[in-house]
């Protein structure tokens, strides 16, 4: 089966694993912006282009390509989907309409709110040059200021953590002046990521996954695209009870069939929930339209069940019976990123990868050139630990750290006893029991 697989990170070489995993004889080419020695090393062609491109139609039109599947979000937000469907190729990942679910804060908090989907936060949508901004941050108070667009991740700002009230308004009428803006309530909590794999009716769920969007150790420090990630054996995380996972599975159910009906477009591919566990339960914090990353690197290497096997699901819309299956094992991963990364990163350096005991090792922001390997300005190498508990796959996460030499850092109190007890903590604080002990 030939295989067009479109991005370039570690997201994306984790998914090149999984499908070259698969028994159906795949043959994978890649569409990349830059070469990622991962994924090259795993193909049979690949073409360095742009991912948004109307080339990525071509290249797949000329291999001959009989499904194509879609790693990041540009490509969705640039109707690539659409042009590829439109060629007759099926493709894993949601049309331009469905997809606007992630590139469209605006969109989607009136969406949650028209088809009555639990987790909506308070809000209101400013349209650009609007006024009234104010009036409304000071009715919120404790607010969340969020440009509608896509902003990499660093558009989203909180109150308390990056600014106060007055700051709050500025920063309003400064994304005012460009975009349409968000405000809404800022909530507290745990937050965790449920991904699923979406046939347009059915939907098949990977385990849970917190990821740290913090650059430093206790979570200090500027945003960042996610600096590592951790899961449980099992499906839910340690400070979740298994209710809170239904709850959010329900949302994600209702998420999906309200785009049908919003949009007339069936949602096919993957739909990534970035929830936030309340006091009051579970709220959505955003959609992706697409795998985590890091998060996809926790979740497919447990994957069991044939990746060609779901693709088709996905696409036929049959995904009910496929047998979808994940290992019940602990993951922790752990990112190495370049001096200074995000805001000042030192890229174009070489990075070595010495000894990384078992953990298990995907590319992400480097390239390769003359059998070198060098930095981007983006989170460059990801080790994953893959172990019984949380502990061990921290431990062996620390392993392969320590065989990356570079100018390079990351966290390492991700996966750490001391962090995933303190997370636990903080929802038994905020709930006003313990869930190991109910009495308390
Ligand atoms: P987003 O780009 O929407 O994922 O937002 C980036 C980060 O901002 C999230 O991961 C949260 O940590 C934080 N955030 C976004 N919305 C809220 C909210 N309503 N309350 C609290 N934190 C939020
Ligand atoms: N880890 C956050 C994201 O992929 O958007």
């Amino acid at each position: 089966m030939k295989v067009l697989l479109i991005g370039g990170g570690g997201r994306e070489h984790a998914i090149a694993q999984a499908i070259a995993r698969s028994g159906r004889n795949p043959e994978l080419y890649a569409a990349m912006g830059k070469k990622n020695p991962g994924i090259a090393g795993l193909c049979k062609g690949f073409r360095l282009l742009k991912e948004t491109e109307p080339a990525v139609v071509e290249y797949a039109k000329e291999v001959g390509i009989e499904v194509a599947v879609i790693g990041p979000e540009a490509p969705l937000a640039a109707s690539i989907p659409d042009m590829l469907w439109d060629a007759g190729i099926p493709v894993v990942g949601p049309r331009r309409l469905a997809a606007q679910i992630e590139f469209d804060k605006a969109w989607t908090r009136d969406f949650m709110k028209k088809h009555n989907i639990a987790g909506c936060p308070e809000y209101r949508v400013f349209r650009k040059n609007e006024g009234g901004s104010d009036e409304y941050i000071d009715k919120l108070g404790d607010v969340v200021i969020k440009p509608a667009g896509l902003t990499g991740g660093k558009g989203v700002k909180v109150m308390g953590d990056h600014f106060d009230i007055i700051g709050a308004k500025e920063y309003a009428r400064e994304v005012l002046q460009k975009d349409d803006l968000v405000v809404e309530e800022r909530l507290i909590g745990e937050e965790f990521t449920l991904q699923a794999f979406v046939d347009g009716k059915h939907l098949a769920f990977a385990p849970c996954v917190q990821d740290h969007k913090r650059a430093y150790d206790g979570d200090r420090g500027p945003n960042t695209g996610g600096m590592g990630s951790y899961n449980d054996a099992g499906d839910i995380l340690p400070f979740m009870m298994e209710s809170d996972l239904t709850d959010a599975k329900k949302i994600m159910v209702d998420t999906v069939r309200a785009v049908k009906e919003e949009t007339g477009v069936s949602y096919q591919g993957v739909l990534y929930g970035q929830m936030i566990l309340t006091a009051r339960g579970i709220s959505v914090i955003e959609y992706n339209a697409r795998f985590g990353d890091p998060e996809a690197m926790n979740v497919l290497p447990l994957l069991e069940t044939d990746y060609l096997d779901v693709c088709e699901g996905i696409v036929n819309g049959t995904l009910d019976r496929v047998d979808v299956r994940f290992q019940e094992q602990a993951t922790v991963c752990k990112y190495a990123v370049p001096a200074g990364y995000p805001d000042e990163p030192k890229g174009g350096r070489v990075v070595e990868i010495g000894d990384i005991g078992d953990s298990l090792l995907f590319y992400s922001s480097v390239y390769e050139k003359d059998g070198k390997v060098y930095t981007t300005g983006s989170r460059a190498l990801a080790v994953v630990g893959v172990a019984g508990t949380i502990a061990d796959a921290e431990k062996k996460a620390e392993k392969g750290l320590s065989g990356l030499k570079g100018e390079l850092f990351s966290r390492h109190d991700i996966g750490t006893d001391e962090l995933v007890n303190q997370r636990i903590r903080h929802m038994e604080e905020l709930r006003g029991y313990s869930i190991m002990n109910p009495l308390f």
